[in-house]
């Protein structure tokens, strides 16, 4: 391991109340940096963000508490680390990051940045720290995770996590779907896709979440982490309340960006089964993102994935008709949802590594709290 360069400074990160407030220099620099090592990585803006947009994502939430830094060298950000410390009951778990500028890797930063999230993550009794990172495809030899679907290239970003002792534990499809030709073939399988679900309807909304939907969407959120394919991930079993769904709504409505949810309920009970979640930023040309999608366990066999898919994106084209296109992320093995998105027309445009490392018990201090942190990660 190699000493870090003079000029570096790890800086923690100050959470302005508005962006327009004299404090929120180093949070429009963080956003900028972040734009920046994504645009880098994956060459394109898709994943962009403006300061106002990300901020509700670092405001307070009692479900887990959100650690960020800025990394500047010689005055100038070159970087960002976060940590979020989930405060599920009995977690283990932290999820972190590090994203540098390319022009600054290999001298040291990231060895820097990342003695201070484990140190964090000990310092909160955690053992279990996971990350994800995007790998620019590149030819040569690839890594293979356990569960035997896909690969990223054994890059300089492999060759980081594997010294500090993290193992690649499954890789992540991204996707795109081109919206600009109206989606004629998105039309015809949501017509098959509804014949097929009988007992089922679509409702729709978007955030905020109707009082009348904030029950079954609670639920549906909060199997999230428990019914979608982990590998050898951990994930906290979540509790989904209503005030829990109006904080996740928040962050998105007071940002100003919009969400369509594509909900399947079951007629006879009335109990939502699915979901679908499409979001766009405050500029409506710009790249779509789907959240999270999901048929509960108890209904699947029904088509219901793929009514939901389909009926959310063709009320989006109404909804944001000059958005050029929708970025999803999926688990490599996850066969059933990668179909669904196949027929739609989604294809593949790069892989992310989920990646894990536990620690050793005896070497952490069980939530001793850290001083010199005050905000959060974020997307
Ligand atoms: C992964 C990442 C954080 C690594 O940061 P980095 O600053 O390049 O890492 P470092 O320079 O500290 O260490 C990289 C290697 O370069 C070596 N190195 C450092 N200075 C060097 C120098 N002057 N000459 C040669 N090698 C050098 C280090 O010893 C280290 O080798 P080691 O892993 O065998 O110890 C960075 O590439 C990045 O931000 N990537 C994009 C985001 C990402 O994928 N993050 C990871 C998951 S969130």
């Amino acid at each position: 391991m190699n000493t870090p360069p003079a000029g570096l400074e790890i800086r923690p990160l100050t959470i302005p109340r508005a962006i327009d407030d004299p404090d929120a220099t180093d949070f429009v620099a963080m956003t900028h940096v972040r734009n920046l090592v994504y645009s880098e990585t994956s060459g394109h803006d898709d994943e962009r963000m403006t300061p106002a947009e990300l901020l509700p994502n670092y405001g307070p939430d009692p479900a887990e508490l959100r650690l960020a830094w800025l990394v500047l060298l010689d005055g100038e950000a070159v970087g960002r680390i976060g940590v979020d410390v989930p405060q599920e009951a009995g977690s283990r778990v932290v999820y972190w990051l590090v994203e540098l500028r390319q022009s600054v890797w290999g001298r040291g930063i990231g060895n820097a940045a990342y003695a201070l999230v484990e140190s964090t993550a000990r310092a909160h009794g955690r053992t279990v720290l996971q990350t994800w990172a995007e790998h620019p495809p590149s030819s040569g030899e690839h890594l293979q995770p356990p569960t035997g679907f896909g690969s990223i290239p054994f890059d300089h970003i492999a060759r980081f996590l594997l010294r500090r002792g993290y193992q690649l534990e499954q890789v992540e499809r991204i996707s795109a779907l081109d919206l600009r030709d109206g989606l004629p073939r998105v039309r015809e399988l949501c017509a098959r896709a509804t014949e097929a679900a009988v007992g089922y309807r679509t409702v729709q909304w978007r955030l905020p979440t109707p009082p009348e939907f904030v029950e079954g969407y609670a639920w549906m959120k909060s199997r999230m982490n428990t019914d979608a394919p982990a590998a050898g991930l951990e994930f906290d079993e979540e509790v989904w309340d209503a005030a829990r769904v109006a904080r996740a709504d928040a962050k998105i409505v007071d940002a100003g960006r919009t969400a369509l949810v594509t909900a399947a309920q079951h007629i006879e009970t009335g109990d939502l089964v699915a979901f679908n979640e499409l979001v766009i930023n405050n500029d409506l040309t710009e790249a779509t993102s789907q959240y999270d999608t999901l048929v509960l366990s108890s209904h699947r066999g029904h088509r219901l994935g793929m009514l939901v898919k389909c009926a959310g994106l063709l009320s989006w084209l109404d909804i944001a008709p000059h958005s050029p296109r929708v970025l999803t992320y999926n688990a490599e093995e996850n066969r059933p949802m990668l179909d669904i998105n196949e027929a739609i027309g989604f294809a593949p445009i790069g892989y992310e590594g989920a990646w894990k490392k536990v620690l050793s018990d005896s070497s952490t201090t069980a939530d001793a709290g850290i001083a010199d942190s005050s905000g959060s990660s974020g997307s």
